[in-house]
């Protein structure tokens, strides 16, 4: 293979340096980021901007032999995704519908009435995250409790990462590990983030918390914010701000244990009872047998 494109090029090369005219053209493609399923641009020019006409244009994958896209004359060929945009301004290209396999470098041969160029071209595919799902363990959280925050986002690519912050804008992002977990299904590949935020000690004052992710190129991708309420309304702290609610408990206990000293009282006095019974119960048989006995003994009329 890197032979053939030696030779591509070479052969390129060759054909500019004995042209008559002698005139670069001085192409130059911007390297390129698509997203996959979205259209993606491939924006290329000439360094003058001179009055050129596009005679030809062929488009290969640098490890094929094949062109994947050409157009010469009003003649088009090859993958219908790819189109040549605004000839008049330069051979920028499009494509629609960007998928992962069109990853790669490309050589890509310009031909002009003032002249040719093949030149080196580089795609490379990304996918947006989505948005992150949020989750705490445990669920309700206790101020002063400890705690575990998730942030988990998916479909991305290529890897992006998660940082923290609190209401304040303080970053914790230090305090949190983060678990990528590269997919590939069917050539759409993706890498699973999932952050996770531990505190020995959670400040209720913080709260909310927000998770940013970012893409791999540091573009803010999405963000969340764990929902309030997160704490559990039962904590110490809220009951003493609440007297109201205190002296219900205090009360509700009052009455509480005074029934259950009744209930005690009650079932002493039963069980008494009942061993008392029991007692009787079981002595009288003996003493109807020891009478029976004595009652039918001839020897002891
Ligand atoms: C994907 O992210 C880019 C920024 O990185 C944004 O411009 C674009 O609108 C996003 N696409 C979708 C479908 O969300
Ligand atoms: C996020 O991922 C972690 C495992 O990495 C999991 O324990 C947690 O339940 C997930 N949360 C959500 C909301 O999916
Ligand atoms: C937050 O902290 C992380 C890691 O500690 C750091 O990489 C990042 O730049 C910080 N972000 C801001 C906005 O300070």
């Amino acid at each position: 293979m890197p032979s053939v494109i030696r030779q591509f090029t070479a052969l390129s090369l060759l054909i500019l340096a004995v042209r008559p005219d002698g005139e670069l053209l001085d192409l130059k493609c911007q390297p390129t980021v698509g997203i996959v399923a979205q259209t993606t641009d491939i924006r290329c020019q000439y360094k003058d901007n001179g009055d050129t006409n596009i005679v030809g244009v062929f488009l290969k994958k640098s490890t094929e032999e094949n062109s994947i896209f050409q157009m010469y004359g009003n003649k088009i060929y090859g993958d219908k995704r790819f189109t040549l945009e605004n000839p008049r301004n330069g051979p920028s290209l499009k494509i629609t519908d960007t998928m992962f396999s069109d990853e790669g470098n490309y050589d890509y041969r310009v031909v002009t009435d003032r002249g040719e160029q093949t030149i080196r071209l580089s795609i490379t595919v990304t996918a947006n995250y989505s948005a992150p799902v949020t989750s705490t363990w445990p669920e309700t959280l206790i101020n002063g409790g400890p705690a575990d925050l998730y942030c988990n986002a998916t479909e991305g690519y290529p890897a992006g990462y998660i940082h923290w912050f609190d209401k304040t804008g303080t970053n914790w992002t230090i305090n949190s590990v983060l678990r990528k977990v590269p997919k590939d299904t069917n050539g759409r590949k993706s890498v699973a983030l999932s952050s996770k935020l531990t505190f020995k000690s959670i400040n209720k004052d913080l709260e909310p918390f927000i998770c940013i992710v970012f893409n791999s190129k540091h573009v803010q991708d999405g963000k969340s914010t764990i929902k309030s309420p997160i704490f559990s309304p039962e904590d110490p702290e809220k009951n003493v701000l609440e007297p109201d609610t205190t002296k219900i408990i205090a009360g509700g206990m009052v009455i509480g244990s005074l029934i259950v000293g009744l209930l005690f009282a009650l079932l002493f006095f039963r069980r008494k009872r009942s061993f008392h019974d029991q007692r009787r119960s079981s002595a009288q048989p003996f003493l109807t047998d020891y009478a029976k006995t004595a009652e039918d003994d001839p020897e002891n009329p």
